[in-house]
């Protein structure tokens, strides 16, 4: 027959079954049981721990543990070298009182939390030095937005300026085209604004209109090197000096060709093209149709009108029915149907332009 097992033998197999330290003590504070950790803990036998004064033992540890034993229910930490290496344990106390003879007792644990414990710590230093290395990188990409700020608002300084500049150079140099040719003063600025009337109109973009008015007055830019004799002829030209006239158009491509700006692209191909007719009768290339760009179709219009509606040394202003009547006629022949319909109904707005720019 077998006996149970006794509690007593149960609770030290469990209690040795604990990796923790722990201590029981009696009211008076002497040790009534301990298990295996904590002989362990102790680097003592057993038999040298029991009845031994519970503050005796830990006399040479750190305060911690005694304040706690002052407190039935206590929770503290200490650190204490072992073998020249530091332990953190978490040192807890519980008490209760005994059914039997109603005498306290408290329970004395450890628990080594030292792993636990250098896991959070190096946590925090790499936690720190994330911290300082984001702070470093935050500081170094603002400054970097910074600067590339700084250089694109000097950038767009610098655009801004040379746009101003182009366009300023454009002007000059069409008026002294004009003023070597036989247009009336001041054709170039109305045929610009007419261009941004009809841009308008037609709900081209800002920037397309821009565009396109800056490089309108560019458009007889070849008359340059057409001989005085021809352009200030009063009476009408001689079949030989008309070609020496249309070359304007492709000497003006040549020269504004040769930039690679925008604006000068545009003005060249203009240039090129304001002469060329929507049948595909007109010079220099006898293009027909959409294959004139939008922008040399709009000059063509433009630059007819103004030199219909005021006098040039070859023949009187006309009134503004007539130019009216000629450009409907025209409609679909010499220029692109839709833009002269959208010409014709802004027809006030246009003599209104004409007037102010005289
Ligand atoms: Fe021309
Ligand atoms: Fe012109």
């Amino acid at each position: 027959m077998t006996l149970p097992p006794d509690s007593r033998y149960i609770s030290h197999a469990i209690m040795d079954a604990v990796l923790d330290p722990i201590f029981v003590l009696r009211h008076d504070e002497a040790i009534s049981d301990c298990n295996q950790a904590a002989c362990i803990l102790l680097a003592r036998p057993k038999l040298d721990i029991l009845d031994q004064a519970a503050r005796r033992l830990f006399s040479g540890w750190p305060d911690g543990v005694a304040a706690a034993l002052d407190f039935p229910d206590a929770e503290t930490e200490i650190e204490r070298p072992v073998n020249g290496r530091r332990r953190v344990y978490r040192v807890s106390v519980v008490s209760g009182r005994r059914g039997d003879d109603d005498q306290n007792w408290k329970i004395l644990m450890f628990n080594d939390i030292t792993g636990e414990r250098e896991l959070s710590e190096e946590l925090s230093v790499l936690n720190a030095s994330l911290e300082l290395k984001v702070g470093e990188r935050t500081e170094s990409l603002r400054q970097e937005i910074e600067l590339r700020k700084a250089a694109e608002l000097d950038l767009l300084d610098i655009n801004r300026e040379m746009a101003t500049t182009q366009k300023e150079l454009l002007l000059t140099l069409s008026g002294v085209v004009e003023s070597r040719s036989r247009e009336t003063a001041n054709h170039v600025t109305r045929v610009a604004e007419l261009c941004r009337l009809l841009g308008k109109s037609l709900g081209l973009s800002g920037e397309a209109i821009e565009t396109l008015v800056a490089a309108a007055p560019m458009h007889d830019v070849g008359k340059i090197a057409v001989p005085d004799a021809i352009l200030s002829k009063p009476g009408p030209l001689t079949a030989e000096e008309r070609s020496t006239m249309q070359l304007h158009t492709e000497t003006g491509y040549r020269i504004l060709h040769s930039s690679e700006r925008p604006l000068l692209r545009a003005a060249a191909v203009i240039a090129r093209e304001h002469h060329e007719r929507w049948d595909g009768q007109g010079y220099p290339n006898g293009l027909a149709g959409e294959a004139i760009s939008l922008n040399g179709r709009i000059v063509a219009i433009c630059d007819v009108f103004d030199a219909l509606i005021n006098a040039r040394v070859y023949k009187p202003a006309w009134p503004s029915d007539r130019v009216v009547e000629q450009l409907r006629q025209d409609r679909g022949t010499a220029f692109d149907p839709q833009l002269i319909d959208h010409f014709l109904e802004n027809i006030t707005v246009a003599l209104i332009i004409n007037e102010r720019y005289q």
